[in-house]
């Protein structure tokens, strides 16, 4: 486990309300149900930090968690959750992309996709949202666990090569299983990278 200490600092809906940006920030997005609060709560090693649910839609609020007192590793509500109603639907667009748009000290951006699909579109235009605006980000490939190693690589290569039509670089990608607290290492060296520099 690279993260000694995670503690909870708040939660929120507005972009005005959230901490200080005195200290390096992450969020971690992607649709409804993909596994954000879990593979936080797996990095960080710690169960109930971030609230998890089988149920699509748990998380519906900008929560902070500080890590080792240097960083800001924050869980994101999903998108695409389909039983959601159209203005909740549309309260979310508007209060994460300010969110992504205005945070200052947010230095990458962390999409979660599910390993065991084929691009799904929804994703492709989250990326291709984050690349108008300019928002570094890397992608993080979840729930490694529920199928072959060799269907995941697939998924992912098929993702790559989607966002290679839009991207001249494509960013780095990780592969990670929070049932099996695997690949969540990697995440946190290239983190620590990017805060060293
Ligand atoms: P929202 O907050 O609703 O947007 O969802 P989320 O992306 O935070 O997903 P959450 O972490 O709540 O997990 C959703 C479901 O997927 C839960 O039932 C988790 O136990 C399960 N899950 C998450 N990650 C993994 C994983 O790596 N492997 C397996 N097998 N299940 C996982
Ligand atoms: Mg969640």
């Amino acid at each position: 486990m690279l993260i000694k200490n995670a503690e909870f600092i708040c939660s929120n809906t507005e972009v005005s309300k959230l901490p200080e940006p005195s200290i390096p920030e992450y969020a971690f997005i992607g649709r409804s149900n993909v596994g954000k609060s879990s593979l936080i709560n797996s990095i960080t090693g710690k169960k109930g930090l971030a609230k998890t649910s089988q149920k699509p839609g748990k998380t519906q609020l900008i929560n902070h968690f500080l890590i080792d007192k240097t960083w800001y590793m924050v869980d994101l509500p999903g998108y695409g959750f389909a039983v959601t109603s159209k203005k909740n639907r549309a309260d979310w667009e508007r209060f994460i992309r300010r969110y992504l748009t205005q945070r200052e000290n947010l230095q990458c951006v962390f999409v979660l996709v599910d390993s065991r699909h084929e691009p799904q579109k929804i994703d492709v235009d989250f990326c291709c949202w984050l690349g108008e605006k300019g928002l570094p980000f890397m992608l993080i490939f979840t729930k490694a666990d529920k199928q072959s190693g060799v269907k995941s690589d697939q998924n992912m290569a098929k993702f790559r090569k989607t966002l290679s039509q839009w991207f001249e670089e494509v960013p780095p990608t990780f592969l990670t299983s929070a049932e099996k607290k695997e690949g969540g290492d990697a995440i946190i060296e290239v983190i620590r990278e990017i805060n060293a520099n």
